[in-house]
């Protein structure tokens, strides 16, 4: 079978590496992607939306120094029932060199991709989610209509609606959508990762893997509308602005926003005693109070997509 058309369970990455320079001092000292977003660490959020995807095979990227604490954070995974996987990235040289790092871990299975900063909610968003993850084959990216496009991967549709081109930061965007920072790669992935050169900024550039698969007519786009919420917390601004995000849904509607044991629960990767156990521990904090009364009142076999 080739890998273009695997059948193996998606793998997860979660790249949470860099330098976080855009937030200094507050990252001088602690990873970027370990600051609070309003009650939880940053990487809760996007590890969430890859198990809201299913994932539960998942490796973590970061730099030789932050690393450690990932893993004192995460461990092993077993209280969310996925298997975390850590690897060094030594320096920030690419986004997609995330690939070139995971490769004998991938071993051909699909991936997913998401960056430790960006944040992503919507209704239905699970669906969606399971629904690119399921796709054997091409790659599938999500594109969100921003007022400064200049600062992301732009993707250009053509009058009926197909991608057209991807550009890294243009100065002069095409339209005013943004490529998020979650994707999705079938098998090839591997193989396209490690053909790719540095850019003009020394980088392995996530949109020009993005356009390998674009010219073979092999991308799907999928555009977020406008009652989704993309945010990427890579500035005092946006980490400001997350934070009361999930503070207002929160507190609003009393439903947890980017708790990974809630998703764990509602997709079975978990029983109700396992929840339990991890809201004992933080029965303190309103999260904790919060998972304690989702664990002891929601049947799990009614535990619907999230
Ligand atoms: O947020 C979406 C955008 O992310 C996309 O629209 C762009 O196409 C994509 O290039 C990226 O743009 P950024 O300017 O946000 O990339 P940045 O270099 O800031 O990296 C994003 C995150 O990935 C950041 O939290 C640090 C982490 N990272 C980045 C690089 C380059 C790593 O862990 N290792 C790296 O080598």
């Amino acid at each position: 079978m080739s890998a273009q058309t695997t059948t193996k369970p998606p793998k997860g990455i979660l790249l949470a590496g860099g330098s976080g320079t855009r937030l200094h001092p507050m990252t001088q000292a602690v990873s970027k992607q370990l600051l609070p977003v309003y009650d939880k660490p940053m990487i809760f959020y996007p590890l969430s939306t890859l198990m809201l995807a299913g994932i539960r095979d998942i490796m973590i990227i970061s730099t030789p120094a932050d690393l450690p604490l990932f893993r004192r954070l995460l461990g092993d995974g077993s209280d969310m029932g996925v298997t975390f996987t850590y690897r060094e990235q030594p320096s920030p040289d690419g986004i997609a060199q995330a690939f070139v790092i995971a490769d004998d871990w991938l071993d051909d299975a699909p991936c997913a991709l998401i960056l430790g900063d960006n944040l992503i909610f919507a209704d239905h968003l699970g669906r969606q989610l399971r629904e690119a993850a399921a796709r054997p084959t091409g790659a599938t990216v999500f594109a969100y209509e921003v007022r400064d496009p200049e600062r992301y991967g732009v993707v250009s549709f053509s009058a009926d609606g197909h991608a057209l081109d991807i550009v890294e930061k243009p100065t002069s965007p095409q339209s005013n959508w943004a490529v998020t920072g979650l994707y999705f790669y079938d098998g090839r992935v591997r193989e396209y990762a490690r053909s790719l050169k540095p850019s003009s900024r020394g980088e392995l550039e996530i949109t020009d893997l993005n356009r390998i698969y674009l010219q073979k007519d092999d991308l799907h786009v999928q555009r977020l509308g406008r009652g989704c919420a993309w945010l990427d917390a890579g500035m005092p601004d946006s980490l400001m602005q997350a934070g009361q995000f999930v503070q207002t849904i929160q507190s609003r509607q009393g439903l947890l926003v980017g708790s990974p044991h809630e998703v764990a629960f509602r997709r079975g990767f978990i029983d109700a005693a396992a929840l339990k156990f991890y809201a004992q521990r933080m029965i303190k904090t309103e999260l904790g109070r919060e998972l304690m009364k989702i664990a002891s009142t929601l049947p799990q076999k009614d535990a619907v997509a999230a």
